[in-house]
């Protein structure tokens, strides 16, 4: 895919965007990647002003739900050119995921490629402001139209991206969480590992619920015994308790593999923290609560960076974490993702691509 042929917009929409209230995921920056597979095979793919797809009803993904995407970014370096964060453990997951849902896999190296070409045409679209990033949304889905149930023979890789500020309004400030009690997101066997549009519509309705209540997301149980902590949905979940940093493990296959939840916990063991990737029961962290020894809770995710959680509610219970502010953990590991991403503090581990612009 050495060339990918891309056609320019006539029509910038970059005059329209408001750069001092972002929010999350509401621009659409001018151009979008497409690659189309078809009789076995995916296509080249080009880059073209981002619009409107044509689409018949009978388009199985609106009926099925064969449909999965990723979430990764790149920021402006503070020396020049940019960088696209960990692009290559998304463009893996993206093939993990769907494989779960009888998606083909599209090429590693090309997935990377047409971002970082994506990203050269709308580099004009990367927010110059610290805490700001272009947010890169792969989607895949089935496009052919039937009524049969049974995978698609035709998918479309979708890229498109997204100037964005923090993906809570909260920002750094701590939110509110509550533990799902009455619905579930995820069960063995099912597709808790995929990161597939029907797991987020699994969530909606509990978010809706808990956020009428005035908590920012629902933290989930797993679905079986209901006592083990798995995920936020948009983010994994982190406890510090007793100076050990404890996350759900991947085992299950009931959580997603988060790429900035691997981070944080290469970090973590650098620091010479004790890092545990364990079943965690929830009454175990109101227990660790109640000794004094739940030091901090907060989230990972590509969109929520690190997202401190302030307040925790379950059933009748309803705890303040660290005073509702935001721990030291958290703090370091937001300044040394964060550093990383902008290019202040040194990329050890190769994590970015760095692109000139
Ligand atoms: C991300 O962190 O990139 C996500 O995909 C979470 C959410 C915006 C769906």
């Amino acid at each position: 895919m050495a060339n990918i042929k891309i056609t320019r917009t006539q029509n910038s929409r970059i005059g329209t965007v408001d750069w001092n209230n972002l929010g999350f995921g509401v621009y659409f920056s001018d151009h979008m990647f497409i690659a189309e597979y078809k009789n076995n095979q995916w296509n080249e793919g080009e880059i073209m002003p981002y619009g409107p797809l044509p689409m018949e009803p009978g388009l199985c993904t609106l009926h099925y739900g064969q449909s999965i995407f990723e979430g990764l970014k790149a920021f402006r370096n503070v020396s020049g050119g940019m960088n696209i964060f960990r692009p290559d453990m998304n463009a893996k997951r993206l093939n993990h995921s769907g494989s779960r849902v009888c998606i083909p896999a599209y090429d590693i190296k090309n997935n990377i490629e047409a971002i970082i070409e994506l990203v050269k045409v709308d580099r004009d679209w990367i927010p110059q402001q610290r805490g700001h990033s272009l947010y890169i949304r792969p989607v895949i889905f089935g496009s052919s139209n039937f009524l049969g149930v049974h995978s698609s023979s035709e998918y479309l890789l979708i890229i498109m991206t997204s100037p964005v500020a923090s993906y809570y309004p909260e920002g750094l400030n701590p939110v509110k969480i509550m533990v799902a009690s009455e619905y579930v997101r995820a069960v063995r066997g099912g597709l808790g590992s995929a990161k597939t549009a029907a797991n987020y519509a699994a969530s909606l309705l509990a978010s809706a619920k808990a956020k009428e209540q005035g908590y920012a997301q629902v933290l989930w149980l797993d679905a079986v015994t209901r006592n083990f902590v798995d995920e936020v949905g948009a983010m994994n979940i982190m406890f510090v308790i007793d100076n050990e940093l404890i996350t759900p493990p991947l085992v299950q296959g009931t959580i997603l593999a988060g790429v900035t939840r691997d981070t944080v916990l290469t970090l973590a063991r650098e620091w010479g923290m004790k890092v545990s990737e364990r079943a965690l029961e929830i009454a175990e962290v109101f227990e660790a609560n109640e000794k004094g020894k739940l030091q901090e809770i907060f989230g990972t995710g590509t969109a929520a960076i690190i997202s401190p959680v302030g307040q925790l509610a379950y059933k009748d219970k309803n705890i303040i974490i660290n005073e509702s502010k935001i721990g030291p953990i958290a703090q370091k590991m937001y300044d040394t993702i964060t550093g990383i991403q902008y290019g202040e503090i040194e990329d050890k581990h190769g994590w970015n691509i760095h692109v000139d612009l």
